[in-house]
């Protein structure tokens, strides 16, 4: 007797066999919100214009793969950040997104009120708003000290607060600075809370350049406990230059953080701090966090398939090690 020809819907598929076998932590959430910022952070720093079309279907892509907030673009200075200067034309092309994918939210990046006018004639529901705990970066990314650009941010929350619009404070440098080297801790939460007290309702730590360590994760996020600042309040955003991100990542769990920033395979950088690498992997965070028994509402698969995807139109791998196993499994 022959054996029948195997179909290939029986064929095993290297993806379904490269899926992590969950062992739960019980001192770790249960469920963990992404912040994904690949279409921004990850393509700001491209050198190459990305068409509006393809940033919009890896937009839409990202949805389709369970990912219930994508930070879309930013509505700031379009000399500073060119391969965004198009978030005029991107915008309304995402608009049938939040019907298809209820909950969806595509919050933008809002430097000052020109940046907020431009925001509202398209009609944002999210905004954020991006501050630093150096002066130097302060000056390099908003031609502003430190104080000046807190002074920026103040009427922007205050009138998206007015229009029923959510705002996210970011700030960066909370672990080192590439011009000033470690920055106090003291200083870090001081600034946070500024931003926090402003009206921001999430406040997102950012190692813009990637160097900090699980023990400095730590102590930064007591610093915000004895400030009174709930874990639940603020969010981590790590980029992985010294591939400390899902260590950093995993400390930040344990202190109760449950929103945590990443970008689609691995793209990233910041055009003001040429130190700036890749953030972390939104998928090699979900392999942790799978692997770990905690709900993401992320399809594993439909996202390695899109940063693939996204590849190709870059023209180069993706860094993250999980896209490049799994992609690499499926062709073997
Ligand atoms: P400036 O040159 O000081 O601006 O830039 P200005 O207020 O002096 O205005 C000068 C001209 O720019 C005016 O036009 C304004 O209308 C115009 P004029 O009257 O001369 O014709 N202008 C604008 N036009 C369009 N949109 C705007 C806007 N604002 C002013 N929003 C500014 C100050 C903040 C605008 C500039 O520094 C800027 O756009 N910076 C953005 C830099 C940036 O996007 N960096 C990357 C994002 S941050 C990041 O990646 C870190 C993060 O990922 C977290 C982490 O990793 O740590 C979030
Ligand atoms: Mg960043």
């Amino acid at each position: 007797m022959t054996a029948p020809a195997a179909s290939p819907a029986h064929e095993p598929d290297a993806l379904d066999l490269g899926l992590p076998d969950p062992v739960r932590d019980p001192g770790l959430p249960e469920q963990v919100r992404i912040h994904e910022v690949g279409p921004r952070d990850g393509l700001q720093n491209e050198s190459g214009l990305v068409p509006v079309e393809v940033k919009a279907e890896f937009i839409a892509r990202l949805a389709a793969a369970g990912l219930g907030t994508v930070e879309a673009t930013s509505f700031v200075h379009p000399k500073w950040v060119p391969q965004l200067a198009d978030a005029e034309e991107l915008v309304p092309r995402l608009a049938d997104l939040p019907a298809r994918h209820p909950g969806l939210r595509l919050p933008v990046l809002v430097p000052n009120e020109r940046g907020l006018d431009r925001a509202l004639a398209h009609h944002a529901a999210d905004i954020a708003v991006f501050a630093s705990a150096t002066e130097t970066f302060a000056r390099r990314n908003l031609n502003r000290s430190a104080d000046e650009a807190m002074a920026m941010f103040r009427p922007v929350v205050a009138r998206a607060a007015e229009a029923g619009i959510r705002v996210r404070g970011y700030l960066s440098m909370c672990f080192g600075d590439p011009w000033e080297g470690p920055v106090p801790i003291d200083q870090v939460v001081g600034f946070g809370v500024r931003l926090l007290e402003m009206g921001c309702f999430e406040l997102s730590l950012g190692d813009t350049i990637g160097v900090a360590t699980p023990g400095q994760v730590t102590a930064l996020l007591d610093g915000f406990a004895r400030a009174g600042v709930p874990a639940e309040r603020l969010a981590v955003h790590f980029h992985d230059t010294y591939g400390q991100a899902l260590s950093n990542t995993l400390a930040a769990l344990r202190a109760g953080v449950t929103t945590v920033d990443a970008s689609a395979g691995g793209l990233g950088g910041c055009p003001y701090a040429k130190s700036a690498t890749g953030n972390l992997a939104t998928e090699d965070l979900v392999w942790m966090l799978h692997g770990l028994g905690i709900r993401t509402g992320v399809d594993l698969r439909a996202l390695v398939a899109t940063s693939g995807w996204m590849a190709q139109r870059l023209g180069r791998p993706s860094p993250s090690r999980t896209v490049q196993a799994l992609l690499g499994a499926a062709r073997a």
